[in-house]
């Protein structure tokens, strides 16, 4: 709020100050958002309703990379799955905007039902600049844990200059 009233009081000819002070604005506003859900017990209103693919599509609403996603509409997935998988696109989606300059996301969604391996699949692609790795931050190892909790994997696939694809797989018959 406190972004928004100083941009009003910026001078139309500064406009590169007011973009500023609205991407600030906006940054804030989603950081509480995010806060108020985390504290709401970790699970995005969206997601403990509606399951994985609103909660994606609200997600990537509130991106300012755009975002295209591909994923089967209505089967609800065993809960830990779910909130993992979103946690899975969330930190690659933050990471593609903080990091890749990245000008598009696309994120896939795949239930492989065969019946012996039943698989949750997610992919995350940015067409950014490449070159992620496991260290440096936290976000990346805290989905490999939280994949690996769940008997999944988690891959990054991340060479200088060709984008940055994160990879999960989820076995659907334990959990479910
Ligand atoms: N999509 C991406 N494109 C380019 N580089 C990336 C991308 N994702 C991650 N990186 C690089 O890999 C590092 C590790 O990512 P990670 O998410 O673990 O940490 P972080 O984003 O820096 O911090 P945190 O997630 O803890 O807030 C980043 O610091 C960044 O240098
Ligand atoms: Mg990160």
């Amino acid at each position: 709020m406190r972004a928004r009233i100083a941009r009003a009081a910026v001078p139309p000819e500064s406009g590169a100050l007011r973009e500023r002070l609205d991407a600030l604005a906006s940054e804030a506003a989603t950081a509480m958002t995010e806060l108020r859900e985390l504290a709401r017990g970790i699970h995005p209103p969206a997601l403990a309703q509606g399951g994985l693919l609103p909660a994606l599509n609200a997600l990537a609403r509130r991106s300012r990379v755009p975002v295209r996603i591909k994923a089967p509409a209505g089967r609800r997935l065993p809960e830990p799955v779910e909130v993992a998988a979103y946690y899975v696109v969330a930190e690659a989606l933050t990471n593609a905007t903080k990091h890749a300059e990245a000008s598009i996301v696309t994120v896939e969604v795949e239930i492989d039902t065969t019946p012996a391996d039943a698989v949750l699949r997610v992919q995350v692609r940015d067409d950014g600049r490449g070159g992620a790795h496991f260290t440096g931050g936290s976000g990346l190892l805290g989905l490999k844990d939280r994949v690996d909790t769940l008997g999944g994997r988690l891959a990054l696939h991340s060479r200088p200059g060709t984008g940055t694809a994160v990879l999960a797989e989820f076995p659907l018959q334990h959990t479910a």
